[in-house]
């Protein structure tokens, strides 16, 4: 058999119950996941071994398990144990020790192995996977000079709030953006700002920091509400409402955040500058303060 898996980095993995390695690590042909991409997942941050947020996290993937009618498989406490061992399996496989590394931790759980049927199977057992890996981080060079988007109209679903494993609508809007070595594709529904494929998106106008509406419409960073609290650290009003495309292409800054972008200052849309065409005050101080947060997370 033509074995592509051994191409692969032989990371620390974890599979249903046991710590193996991407190499080695074998699902069955007929898992949902593979079939219909009937699942979910979740991206946690883990700065210096300890992971960033980890509750918010956890939250969400139960609302999206709830959607997709599936039972969590695995309690908060064996979560955050399952966590703390993929980050000190990545640790020893790097040779350093777990608090110098920053990692990024990738979970997965599909509705399980079946024949394929779109209904629903229940009580079969799930297929929970999970893997780290080390989280690149962008230079301050690379942060000084700004990022470049497209724009493109939302043709994804109407459930984005479930972080699904379903995901051609995210890689067919971000392959766009990869085409012209742009970061990011901005979407609009109806002429309204919805989020980035795999981003959320801040306007800032006046001093003030706009985003989309908690709605169906967008996956709720765990950002979200971190922005949202950086912005009332530092004393800068903010707001989620509908907002048209005309003000996304007239903001004074424009921001990306994720939990591998943090927040970062887009400078280009479209071939036009945003603003003054450089990283702006609000970005400069939302960024300053996620990284006192990470510090004292
Ligand atoms: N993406 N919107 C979409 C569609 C996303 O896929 C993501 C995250 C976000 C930001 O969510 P958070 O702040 O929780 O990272 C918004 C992850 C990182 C991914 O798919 O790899």
């Amino acid at each position: 058999m033509n074995d592509t898996a051994a191409t692969l980095p032989p990371l620390p993995c974890y599979l249903n119950g046991e710590f193996t390695t991407l190499r080695e690590a074998r699902v069955s042909v007929m898992d949902r996941g593979f079939i219909f991409g009937d699942g979910i997942y979740e991206v946690v941050p883990v700065y210096a071994g300890r992971p960033f947020r980890f509750e918010h996290h956890f939250a969400r993937l139960d609302r999206s398990l709830a959607e997709l009618r599936m039972e969590n498989p695995l309690t908060l406490a064996q979560w955050r144990e399952l966590v703390d061992q993929l980050v000190q399996a990545y640790a020893r496989h790097v040779a350093q020790p777990a608090a110098e590394t920053n990692q990024l931790v990738y979970i997965q759980i599909t509705r399980g192995v079946a024949m394929r049927d779109h209904v629903m199977q229940f009580g079969i057992p799930p297929t929970v996977f999970a893997m780290a890996n080390r989280m690149a981080l962008y230079t301050p060079e690379q942060r000084a000079a700004g990022f470049t988007c497209i724009t493109a109209d939302d043709f994804r679903w109407k459930k984005a709030h479930i972080k699904s494993t379903s995901l051609a609508g995210a890689v067919l809007s971000r392959q766009m953006s990869a085409d012209v070595g742009a970061i990011e594709t901005i979407m609009f529904r109806d002429g309204m700002l919805s989020e980035a494929s795999s981003s959320n998106v801040w306007v800032v106008k006046n001093g003030k920091v706009y985003g989309s509406p908690r709605d169906n419409l967008v996956l709720e960073g765990i950002r979200y509400g971190l922005i949202e609290q950086l912005c009332r650290d530092a004393g800068v009003p903010f707001e989620l409402r509908r907002i048209p495309r005309d003000e996304v292409f007239q903001a004074d800054e424009l921001l990306l955040s994720s939990a591998t972008k943090e927040v970062l200052p887009v400078t280009t849309l479209d071939g036009k500058s945003v603003g003054n065409g450089k990283p702006g005050p609000i970005y400069e101080k939302l960024y300053a303060g996620y990284q006192s947060a990470k510090r004292s997370s």
